[in-house]
């Protein structure tokens, strides 16, 4: 007797992709297929077909996230939000997936890692990583996609993987962050096999925004007109470009830019923080610089100063090529082996 097996040759099955994910209060970083995209946490409610960052979900919800809103009034930052990483993630992450469309086909099987402050909130993210999946279309085309959220990390679990290949051998690794509503340093065990376990986490809710708040305050003390438009000194800062915008009321924009710094580093959150730091320097545990503020050369420039002053030894202090996306990075590369 012959026998007839129920197997049918199917389709090769769709391999699942893996989105990493850290959606900041300044920027969402992602990664995508090797991909990497900084895209601005800003968002506005407008029809984005055919600009990245553009979506809708069901018939008339339409939004846009990233570039295209830096110009328009009814924008909404996710900073100025109390709680507005939590409240805005199936936004970020659609508008992420929208801007990334390029790596991302209709139908794709997505799992999602998220780095992330509020790694205690797993059921919210779970609920916010369904939102952003249900009837999304970019372009005017359903995407259907099954997104499952795979795993929550806490935020500096992938540059502790970057730190823990630099510094191999080494069974404690720290990650200085600084971001653009908080900065943080924290401690992760490096076991032999297995994966990084934070031991020490001391976040405070000072960072770049801060600095640019410090420079309009010592411009509104010093220039005659008393004000500066601070688009002006963030774009300064995050484009490490003082040439076109030299002096502004004759006063020199990173020489005050510099003092900003100075001040923030002084405030007594900011001073305990870099003291925390160079303790785990003397003791020889490695620190990795990350997040984009570290991307602003003055804000490296002077933290650099102040913690190689103090610490014994230079070459446990790594800065990384792409300290803002280093996070996402360095969790994607593990991942996909
Ligand atoms: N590549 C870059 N070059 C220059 N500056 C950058 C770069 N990336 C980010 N920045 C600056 O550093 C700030 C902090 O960036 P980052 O992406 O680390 O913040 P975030 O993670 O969104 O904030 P938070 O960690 O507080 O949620 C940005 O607001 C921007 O001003
Ligand atoms: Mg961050």
């Amino acid at each position: 007797m012959v026998r007839h097996s129920n197997f049918m040759p199917s389709k090769a099955t769709k391999e699942k992709k893996q989105l990493v994910i850290d959606a900041g209060n300044g920027n969402v970083k992602a990664s995508v297929l090797g991909e990497t995209e900084v895209i601005p946490s800003v968002l506005s409610q407008n029809c984005g077909d055919y600009i990245r960052g553009g979506f809708k979900w069901g018939e008339d919800e339409h939004w846009v996230l990233g570039w295209d809103n830096t110009g328009r009034i009814d924008k909404l930052e996710v900073i100025n939000r109390d709680n507005g990483k939590l409240e805005y993630l199936p936004h970020l992450l659609a508008g992420t997936i929208s801007a990334m469309r390029h790596v991302i086909d209709p139908r794709d099987n997505i799992d999602v890692h998220v780095l992330t402050l509020n790694n205690d909130k797993r059921s919210l993210i779970e609920t916010a990583v369904q939102k952003a999946a249900v009837d999304l279309s970019v372009d005017g085309e359903p995407l259907n996609l099954k997104l499952s959220l795979k795993n929550v990390y806490p935020e500096g679990y992938g540059a502790s993987l970057h730190a823990a290949k630099v510094y191999d051998g080494s069974t404690r690794v720290a990650v200085l962050d600084i971001g653009n509503g908080t900065c943080n340093l924290s401690q992760y065990h490096v076991g032999r096999a297995g994966m990084p376990r934070r031991e020490i986490f001391r976040p405070i809710p000072f960072g770049v925004s801060s600095i640019v708040k410090n420079t309009v305050e010592l411009y509104r003390n010093e220039t005659s007109n008393g004000s500066v438009n601070e688009g002006l000194i963030r774009q300064a800062l995050t484009t490490n470009t003082y040439r076109y915008l030299s002096t502004y009321d004759g006063v020199d924009i990173r020489d005050v830019t510099k003092r900003a710094v100075e001040v923030w580093l002084d405030s007594p959150e900011v001073h305990q923080l870099m003291i925390q730091t160079v303790a785990l320097l003397q003791q020889k545990v490695p620190v990795v610089l990350c997040g984009g503020g570290f991307a602003i050369d003055v804000v490296k420039d002077e933290v650099i100063c102040r913690l190689a002053g103090n610490a014994p030894d230079e070459t446990f202090l790594n800065v990384p090529t792409s300290p803002a996306t280093l996070g996402v990075v360095g969790l994607a590369e593990v991942l996909h082996g």
